[in-house]
């Protein structure tokens, strides 16, 4: 760790409650600059994380946290949840190997049955909708068996699973999933005592309807309300409508009572250029105010269910550099890589965070319109871009004729250059089939056009 890692991390564990917060962060590994999990699971102590979320059941991990306070949150992953919803001997296996091998000294307390299952509209997803209720009901019987109670099962969900959400009291489950998975898994939840696992980034629905929606009202800082004309309620956030409209659609069912948690909320701290919105200082107002709202005692709640606890859990501990698609997905981190926190945050909520002058000013709160080129990232390592750009010139796919000897883009020779010209075509080309600018963290976007004399790189225009 550097010097300047030490640095912040003491600031941290000064400022810090010794007290740990009911805020529990998500701590993803898809990032291949990452710390230890033994030092991870340091800085998240330090951070007064109350409860951590993993996105398996990594057994290094497990073991690392049998001395910490933390509760924690383990998950079955997608592919296995046809198993254990076909046999009872499977589902067991997986509660010895997985829970018992670490319970009760490390205090698993959730158990998460697939990520996002219903948002997977394929063959193999329609199979998993149909698996996910049976393989929740098959490890409850497992714990069950082992006298385990104390540990709740659940399934995180994204909002795509609603059908409608606005107004809040016009909030509505998906048609085709809401008779074969809704209402079973919905009956399991209540019966169990469970809790409904959602998923919920108010940063997608601002960032997508900027135009009706306003920031302040995604970043908890709306000086107006907006009323609810179906049930009288107003609202002065927009994470308030989204999980309201969760607990209107499931009243609709009959369950009024299920509780709700939060598997992953946040807002990106950086990203791509057409991802208005996603900066350091959003990102620091919207996880302050959240972790402000979700630690008073007593708890807020929501309009439609006022003062009724629930559990958070912030996306996510790292900025992931392996995560695939726009550059927001890669972050999403309250800590760089290196474990230097992106901005200061105190999860305990006890330390008021009010100086909102020392982050850098947001700069792209308003959509870029505007032309962007793709180049060879700054940071760059020179044989992996050689490698990448020979092989796309191999592939066929754009033409790298400009950059033969003699021609327009030839001059200056230097892999970076020639690497740009060829990730500018790729992107321009492939952008409206969903290619990106990413190039496995190789590039990265610009506004500044790098054509020079005769040689035009190709662009995109947002
Ligand atoms: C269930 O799984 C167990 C252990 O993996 C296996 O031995 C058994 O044959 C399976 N039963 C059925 C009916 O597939
Ligand atoms: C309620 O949702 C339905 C779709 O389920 C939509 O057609 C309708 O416009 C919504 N009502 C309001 C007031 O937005
Ligand atoms: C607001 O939403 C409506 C209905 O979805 C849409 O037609 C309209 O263009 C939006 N207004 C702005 C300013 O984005
Ligand atoms: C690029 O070319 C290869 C081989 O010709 C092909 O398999 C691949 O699908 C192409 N990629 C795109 C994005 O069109």
């Amino acid at each position: 760790m550097g010097t300047l890692a030490m640095f912040f991390v003491c600031l941290l564990s000064l400022s810090g409650a010794r007290a740990s917060s009911n805020i529990g962060v998500n701590y993803g590994q898809l990032g291949n600059n990452l710390p230890s999990p033994y030092r991870s699971i340091e800085l998240l102590t330090t951070m007064n994380a109350g409860r951590v979320k993993l996105y398996d059941s990594n057994p290094e991990i497990l073991r690392l946290l049998s001395t910490s306070k933390i509760q924690v949150s383990i998950m079955i992953q997608n592919h296995e949840i046809a198993g254990i919803a076909s046999n009872q001997s499977i589902a067991d296996e997986w509660v010895r190997n997985n829970v018992l091998s670490y319970y009760p000294e490390t205090k698993i307390r959730y158990l998460l049955v697939g990520n996002e299952v219903l948002s997977y509209n394929s063959e193999q997803g329609h199979q998993m909708w149909h698996d996910l209720v049976p393989a929740m009901r098959s490890i409850k019987r497992s714990l069950k068996a082992q006298d385990i109670h104390n540990i709740k099962i659940g399934t995180p969900l994204a909002m795509d699973v609603l059908q409608s959400t606005f107004p809040p009291s016009n909030g509505t489950f998906r048609s085709d999933i809401i008779d074969t998975v809704i209402a079973p898994m919905l009956e399991f939840l209540d019966r169990t005592n469970s809790f409904f696992f959602i998923d919920a980034y108010p940063y997608f629905p601002w960032s997508q309807d900027p135009g009706n929606i306003s920031l302040d009202f995604a970043l908890f800082r709306g000086t107006s309300t907006i009323r609810d004309p179906g049930s009288g309620l107003t609202y002065t956030n927009l994470l308030d409508q989204m999980l309201d409209s969760l607990i209107f659609a499931m009243s609709k069912l009959g369950f009024s009572n299920i509780q709700l948690a939060i598997a992953e909320t946040g807002w990106p701290n950086s990203g791509d250029i057409e991802e208005h919105g996603a900066n350091i200082f959003n990102a620091a107002t919207y996880n302050r105010n959240l972790i402000n709202r979700m630690t008073t005692n007593p708890p807020l709640g929501t309009p439609a269910r006022p003062r009724v606890s629930i559990p958070t859990f912030i996306f996510s501990l790292f900025n992931e550099n392996q995560k695939t698609g726009p550059g927001t997905e890669r972050h999403w981190g309250l800590l760089h890589p290196d474990g230097t926190p992106i901005y200061e945050i105190d999860l305990t909520g006890k330390k008021p965070l009010t100086d909102f002058a020392s982050l850098p000013a947001p700069k792209n709160n308003v959509p870029y319109r505007g032309k962007v080129w793709c180049m060879a990232a700054k940071d760059a390592n020179e044989m992996e871009l050689a490698a990448a750009l020979n092989y796309a010139c191999n592939q066929g796919n754009v033409s790298c004729d400009a950059l033969a000897p003699g021609r327009e883009c030839y001059a200056p020779v230097s892999v970076a250059d020639h690497a740009s010209y060829v990730f500018s075509s790729y992107w321009a080309k492939f952008r409206n089939e969903g290619g990106t600018c990413h190039f496995n963290g190789l590039a990265e976007q610009s506004t500044t056009d790098p054509s020079h004399g005769s040689c035009r790189y190709p662009e995109v225009s947002i």
